[in-house]
């Protein structure tokens, strides 16, 4: 997710912390990064690596994100990249073929939606959400964003990541043949201004 200079930026499924480091450690450098695990010893990873890389603009919470202890409209960006069913990691976690189940997908993608949910409390009108997930299931990638259309009109797409991704849907997919990397998809979004509930 790109970060501008004195950004306020929430991570709510931050750990092990890789892309909230990438983000506090950015050119444009965000004034805070708060990064929220719902796992406490996950969490104190993230403190660890941020410590680690010399990063004093990143602050751990343990928290649900489901209803992150922040107040309304606290971010100018938010990044919901969320617990899912990890399909798109099949070459490096094959066994994921044989312990996820159509059941799984859809406790998933209902903790999906509680997600954002929680998220977009917390996101400034004009502000940007990303979501993200290393899956390609239709239940965790188009039927969310459809659910957002729906449910969160206020949102508007922005411009979606381009070269290996194909569109889908207002998102994007990248395959894992694409690039030699994970499957994953991303969906950009900003909340229009006027907006917040
Ligand atoms: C895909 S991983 C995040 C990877 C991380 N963004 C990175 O780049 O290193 C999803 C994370 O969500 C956390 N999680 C699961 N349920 C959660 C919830 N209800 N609230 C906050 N975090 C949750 C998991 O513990 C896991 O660390």
């Amino acid at each position: 997710m790109e970060v501008g200079a004195g950004d306020r930026v929430g991570d709510l499924c931050a750990a092990p912390g890789g892309k909230t480091t990438a983000m506090a450690g950015s050119s444009g450098r965000p004034s805070l990064v708060v990064a929220g695990d719902v796992h406490e010893t996950r969490a104190r990873i993230v403190a660890t690596n941020a410590a680690r890389l010399g990063l004093p603009n990143v602050g751990v919470i343990v928290a649900d994100g489901r209803r992150a202890p922040v107040r309304d409209a606290a971010f100018d960006r938010l990044l919901v990249d969320a617990p899912c069913s990890g399909l798109g990691a099949l070459r490096r976690r094959p066994d994921a073929r044989w312990r996820v189940g159509p059941r799984d997908v859809e406790r998933l993608a209902l903790l999906q939606r509680q997600l954002l949910e929680g998220a977009l409390g917390c996101l400034r009108c004009g502000g940007t959400l990303v979501y993200s997930v290393c899956t390609m299931t239709a239940s965790e990638t188009v039927r969310i964003d459809e659910w957002l259309a729906e449910r969160h009109p206020e949102l508007v797409t922005l411009d979606q990541p381009d070269g290996p991704w194909a569109r889908h849907g207002r998102g994007a997919l990248l395959l894992p043949q694409a690039a030699g990397t994970d499957g994953m998809y991303v969906l950009r979004l900003c909340r229009r201004s006027g907006s917040h509930r």
